[in-house]
């Protein structure tokens, strides 16, 4: 393991948690909260995140509050970054985690692909519609978390709702991870000039609510029945929130969840433009702009 890294202040700042009502959210939410953060806790069920955000307070949050959202959807993307710009003027880092078990190929309301419309569209459209907030802070960081996807699992900018090709579960959620890592490449490039910094830690199987879902594949429920602990899977994630320096953070996936070591994402730039363009596009002729 690498030395500790000397710490940020954390006491008193704002981290937001997308999807921090259970698992490797709500570890990183309480170790935020256990150095004396402010937290703000998104997710869809109200006991989970009252419980959560009180789970919070206990562990000596400055402040702990809880908003629902469903981040699956348009409305609910819109709803929630009104809700967070409400929350505080500036913030210091958000940490997305937000997934839930689905079965078979479904489409929203807004007519995405389930696991495109949760993993990759509304993490990157939060970005986005939040960065000036992240930048107010002087210091603002986006963590994704990830699983480190095979080029196996390249998704197709052609066809990112799987209308030509043939869906697969594997296909389809691992491919969100690799469509996450083309949006912190160009984020980065394009923010380079402001305070915020960007990066993706890869977990390896972990004991969560949605690893545990009947409606996952078996494999991903055996896998998640002999995973590691929320905690110990989101200690990247809560040092990339917390250490003081983020000098070659940004643009960076941590590959290795043992290991503390930020790589430079070098994904096609071509790719990460085009994939950036198409999310603005998407957005746009569904209502939203994305900034
Ligand atoms: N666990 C693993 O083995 C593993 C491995 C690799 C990568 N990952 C990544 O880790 C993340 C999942 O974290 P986790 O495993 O800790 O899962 P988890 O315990 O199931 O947490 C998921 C969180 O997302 C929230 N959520 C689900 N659907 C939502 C929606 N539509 N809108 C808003 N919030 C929603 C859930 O709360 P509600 O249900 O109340 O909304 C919950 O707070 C995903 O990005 C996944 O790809 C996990």
């Amino acid at each position: 393991m690498t030395a500790s890294p000397a710490e940020r202040k954390v006491r008193g700042s704002n981290f937001v948690f997308f999807g921090g009502s259970t698992g490797m959210g709500r570890a990183a939410a309480l170790a935020l909260a256990g150095r004396g953060a402010s937290v703000l806790i998104v997710g869809r069920s109200e006991k989970d995140g009252q419980a959560a955000a009180e789970a919070a307070r206990v562990a000596g949050a400055a402040s702990a509050d809880f908003l629902a959202g469903d981040l699956s959807t348009m409305a609910g993307i819109q709803y929630v970054a009104e809700g967070v710009r409400a929350w505080r003027p500036a913030l210091h880092g958000v940490l997305h985690t937000a997934m839930t078990a689905f079965q078979g190929k479904q489409v929203t309301a807004d007519g995405f692909e389930f696991a495109f419309a949760l993993q990759y569209f509304a993490r990157a459209a939060l970005n986005r519609l939040l960065v000036e907030r992240l930048a107010a802070s002087g210091d603002g960081r986006i963590v994704h978390l990830a699983g480190d996807a095979p080029g196996l699992f390249k998704p197709d900018l052609d066809d990112l709702q799987f209308e030509r090709r043939k869906w697969g579960f594997y296909k389809s959620l691992l491919g969100t991870h690799i469509l996450g890592f083309l949006h912190i490449q160009e984020a980065a490039r394009r923010w380079r000039e402001l305070p915020v910094a960007l990066t993706a830690t890869c977990v390896g199987p972990t004991k969560t609510k949605a690893m545990l879902d009947p409606r996952m594949p078996l494999s991903m429920r055996f896998m998640g029945l002999f995973g590691t602990t929320p905690e110990v899977s989101a200690a990247n994630a809560v040092r990339a929130l917390t250490q003081a320096s983020v000098q070659r953070l940004s643009g960076t996936v941590l590959r290795r969840p043992k290991r503390f070591e930020p790589q430079a994402l070098r994904l096609d730039c071509g790719d990460a433009a085009r994939l950036w363009d198409i999310t603005t596009e998407l957005a746009a002729q569904r209502g939203l702009r994305l900034p």
